[in-house]
């Protein structure tokens, strides 16, 4: 058996007197996606935040291919292999799609043709990156970020992370702001990273989004694991009982009801 590539052992964590963060263990495998599910306040921000190098544990630790590890910032979580994606893309609207991909890439790991912006070769790289991915409208390196789809943006994002070797993949919420047919591209693009090797983490509010790709759910409640199961081994109702923090559905059907009457 391989060791994780990921693992979070016991972590807590604390902002001075606020815990945010109990006792997290979890592991995560490559070609696999965990879906972190919760509330929102739950932890879950604070959880990949801690993951990526932008807080580090009070508490317990973090290891890669079962090595113990600490990242000061998050670009040393990033150059170790772990890319976050964020809600939107995280790129610039007014910036091309070949010049967005080598952002933050160029001068430092060995890029010696970005030294001095070779467009054309950033265009035709990018635009083969993304295509690959099944992105097949994105066909013109000099078209603007700004005029993709919050979809598309996403997902550009997401084979520019794998295009540039990343191992962890992570994603807070990229769903929540997109339509349904945009989320199913995002959720296929998930597939696809997840058929290429990488450990995925899929924050998300929507339950289906989550059983559409997920392999392996946690449930965060206040902060702490509440559950932590695999693939077919609950229902969607369980699961959504468990997000709304262990009320039953037919529980808050009641107090609807209640709040109706008075
Ligand atoms: N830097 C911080 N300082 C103090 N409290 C924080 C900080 N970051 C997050 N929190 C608190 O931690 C809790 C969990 O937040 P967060 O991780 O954003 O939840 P989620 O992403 O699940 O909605 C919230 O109560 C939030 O106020
Ligand atoms: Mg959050």
């Amino acid at each position: 058996m391989t060791s994780p590539v990921l693992e979070l052992r016991s972590v807590d964590k604390s902002f001075g007197p606020i815990d945010v963060l109990h006792d997290i263990s979890l592991k995560m495998n490559e070609g696999e996606v965990l879906c972190l599910l919760g509330d929102n306040g739950a932890g879950k921000s604070t959880l990949i935040k801690t993951l990526c190098g932008v807080h580090k544990p009070t508490r317990g630790s973090i290891l890669m291919d079962g090595a113990e590890v600490t990242f000061s910032t998050p670009r040393e979580a990033q150059d170790k292999g772990i890319a976050t994606v964020h809600q939107f893309g995280g790129t610039f609207p007014l910036m091309s799609i070949g010049r967005s991909f080598f952002v933050g890439v160029e001068p430092t790991k060995g890029w010696g043709p970005f030294k001095i912006y070779d467009r054309k070769k950033a265009n035709k790289i990018a635009v083969e990156a993304v295509q690959n991915f099944g992105i097949t409208r994105v066909d013109d390196g000099d078209r603007l970020i700004g005029g993709l789809s919050g979809g598309e943006r996403q997902s550009l994002a997401i084979a520019r992370a794998v295009h540039f070797g990343a191992r962890v993949l992570i994603l807070d919420e990229p769903t929540a702001a997109l339509g349904v047919k945009q989320a199913a591209h995002v959720l296929r693009i998930v597939n696809e990273a997840k058929r290429r090797g990488l450990a995925v983490i899929f924050i998300t509010h929507q339950v289906m989004h989550a059983m559409a790709v997920g392999d392996h759910f946690a449930v965060l409640i206040r902060g702490a694991i509440a559950a932590d199961f695999r693939k077919g081994e609950r229902t969607r109702e369980e699961i959504t009982d468990l997000m709304a923090g262990g009320e039953t559905m037919a529980d808050l059907e009641r107090q609807i009801e209640g709040y109706a009457d008075a």
